[in-house]
């Protein structure tokens, strides 16, 4: 990579992950070194950190021109239709997921870009075991999003072997945030229910209490995707799908953890189709290959999380005095 083409550009960078991904990367390699791009407008404070650009990743022909243009050498690449969402449009999750990735493994090849693309837990399937899953286990997902991940996972494996493409990537637990909503997949429940706390005291869950899923915090997320760009090559075994884990709890343990900061919080349980996706995820991971090979270890837990997030959520919601009499549960997306 020459000096004239180490830009960043993050596409979908609105979402979840791209409302902390963005910021970070700026503080590390400049302001201007990183283009925010997605399919709708940013807000405050991602809005007046740096350069935005709308971009559809299913328009190849709209990313070159960026990429010629902004002269980008590194993309992180984390536009997606995500679990719960992916149920409700089959079709476009795959044409988001499937087809935006491969006309960014194209243009990785054409213009000579390294890649970051998030897999996910959503890659297991009923058939994986729940436990310590393996790094080569079987993949056989039963959401339209777990099959684009797998599809995905494999791509970017042909693109680094036939082509040489550098395309590196893991496979992500629930990411738990404080600063925006998630975007509809099934592991929302373990961030709705802080906003829920600090609003309203009183949180109704959509899985059983004794759901058990691998779950991350946003800041060892952001880390991971970075330590993993960062590696020297020539350490990776695998590319495109290291397991990675951090902690794993029942929505009934993150609850009574959240109750011991605010006791007066109520939790109820009511599950909704969105229990039969978190019942065909495993409850643990086995992150070997991730720590062996780019020293991958994560240092938030179950504890440090909740204490983090009820800290920040508290002060953000302390700053706007109307919420709390308001409290309709409306997203930041
Ligand atoms: P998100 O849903 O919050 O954000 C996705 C963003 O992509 C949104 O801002 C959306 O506007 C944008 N987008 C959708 N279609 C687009 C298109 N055609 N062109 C450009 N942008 C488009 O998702 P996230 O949680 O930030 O996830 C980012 C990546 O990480 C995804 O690949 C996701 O599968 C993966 N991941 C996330 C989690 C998690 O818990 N958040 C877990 C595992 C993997
Ligand atoms: N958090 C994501 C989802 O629930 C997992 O990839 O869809």
């Amino acid at each position: 990579m020459t000096e004239e083409t180490t830009k960043i550009l993050v596409t979908g960078a609105c979402g979840q992950i791209g409302t902390e991904l963005v910021p970070e990367l700026r503080r590390r390699y400049g302001r201007e070194n990183v283009l925010a791009a997605d399919i709708r407008e940013p807000r405050e404070p991602l809005a007046s950190s740096g350069p935005f650009v709308l971009a559809d990743v299913t328009d190849r022909a709209g990313l070159a021109r960026l990429i010629e243009r902004h002269k980008i050498g590194t993309v992180y690449h984390l536009a997606a239709i995500l679990s719960a969402k992916g149920e409700q449009d089959p079709q476009r999750a795959w044409i988001v997921n499937v087809e935006g990735l491969r006309n960014i493994l194209e243009l990785a090849r054409a213009y000579g870009l390294r890649l970051f693309w998030p897999s996910s837990i959503a890659v297991f399937g009923p058939a994986t075991p729940k436990e310590n899953v393996p790094q080569e286990t079987i993949l056989c997902p039963t959401t339209i999003y777990g099959i684009t991940k797998v599809a995905g996972e494999l791509l970017c494996d042909y693109y680094f072997h036939r082509f040489g493409v550098d395309v590196r990537g893991l496979r992500y637990p629930g990411i738990i945030s404080s600063e925006a909503l998630p975007g509809g997949g099934t592991t929302d429940y373990a961030v709705e229910i802080f906003h829920a706390a600090v609003k309203e005291g009183r949180y109704t869950c959509f899985v059983r209490e004794d759901t058990v899923l691998p779950m991350m915090f946003m800041p060892d997320a952001i880390r991971a995707a970075i330590e993993l760009m960062e590696a020297p090559l020539a350490w990776l075994k695998h590319h495109a799908n290291y397991n990675i884990a951090a902690m794993s709890f029942s929505a009934g343990e993150l609850a009574a953890e959240i109750k011991r900061h605010i006791p007066e919080f109520i939790c109820e349980f009511e599950p909704d189709p969105r229990q039969a996706i978190a019942d065909s995820w495993p409850r643990t991971i086995d992150d070997t290959a991730a720590r062996e090979e780019w020293g991958w270890r994560p240092r938030y837990d179950l504890k440090a999380m909740v204490e983090a997030m009820l800290k920040r959520l508290s002060e953000r919601y302390a700053l706007m005095p109307r919420v709390r009499a308001e409290a309709r549960g409306e997203g930041e997306h």
